[in-house]
């Protein structure tokens, strides 16, 4: 393609008066679809079937918030509280998420999808990944928490993908994976929420690569929520956390010493 060439995307179509996204007249889909359809029409550019709808609507769900303490929000509060607009509280929030806030789901699908596309049974290949990563002293992204033992999000998520007939090899890996670490004694390390995403998205067809969406799309419900509370109950540059710093640097001295 030259650099005048038209723009090529699949997406939409616009011209005056008219929208079409993923070729459904945009009227169509303000009239009959859900939000979660309208995000899963986009990524995939197909409406979900009933069961596979009801599984991404859950997913979309049980990220919306999780208190004041995750990054994302802390990150949001504290640019809301040095007076900035909404938009610039919140982008803040979305760039905190990280490979180990929110951001585990990409890496953990990544492997999971890797490891799923081998021959084997789960309970096998989950015992091959866990012994290659501890042969080079690494984490499985997805696994621990500090401060659940047992996620309810995990849970929930996994027994509606069983429910509806959506728990595949992606979650049963995920599951043996799990009782691995159980197995231990040593450290539990439960399946996590961006595990547990990781693996029921990962049963629904979606590249690794998106993998950080579906934490973002549904977090930002929370932060949004969090700089309006932020901007409406609380003074600018409140005292956002604990204060009292234990100085670590060079004892104070002039130039020249
Ligand atoms: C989430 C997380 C930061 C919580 O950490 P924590 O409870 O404070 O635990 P620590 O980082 O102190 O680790 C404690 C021990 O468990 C091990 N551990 C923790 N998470 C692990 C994981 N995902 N895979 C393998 N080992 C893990 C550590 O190596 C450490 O072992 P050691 O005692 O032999 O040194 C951590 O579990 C992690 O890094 N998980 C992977 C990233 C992730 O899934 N993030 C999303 C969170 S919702």
């Amino acid at each position: 393609m030259t650099d005048d060439a038209p723009w090529q995307s699949s997406i939409s179509e616009v011209s005056a008066n008219q929208i079409f996204v993923r070729g459904y007249d945009i009227a169509e889909l303000i009239e009959k679809i859900s939000f979660s359809d309208a995000i899963y029409l986009v990524l995939r550019g197909n409406l979900p079937d009933a069961k596979s709808s009801e599984l991404f609507r859950a997913i979309l769900v049980s990220c919306i918030d999780h208190g004041v303490t995750p990054p994302s929000v802390l990150a949001t509060r504290t640019v809301m509280s040095a007076g900035n607009s909404l938009n610039t509280a919140v982008a803040a929030g979305i760039m905190a998420i990280g490979d180990v806030h929110g951001g585990a789901i990409e890496q953990s699908a990544r492997i999971l999808q890797e490891v799923a596309r081998k021959e084997g049974d789960p309970h096998s290949l989950a015992i091959s990944l866990v012994r290659d990563l501890r042969a080079n002293t690494q984490r499985m992204p997805g696994f621990g928490h500090q401060l659940h033992t047992s996620d309810p999000r995990t849970i929930k998520l996994l027994e509606l993908a069983k429910r509806l007939g959506l728990y595949g090899k992606h979650a049963m890996l995920a599951e043996e994976i799990e009782k691995i670490f159980a197995g231990d004694g040593k450290n539990p390390l439960p399946l996590n929420i961006d595990g547990a995403i990781a693996a029921v998205t990962s049963d629904l067809g979606f590249d690794w690569q998106l993998g950080k969406a579906f934490f973002m799309l549904s977090r930002i419900g929370g932060l949004v929520a969090h700089a309006y509370e932020e901007k409406t109950t609380q003074k600018p540059i409140r005292k956002l956390g604990d204060f009292n710093t234990i100085y670590t640097g060079p004892p104070h001295r002039t130039i020249g010493d």
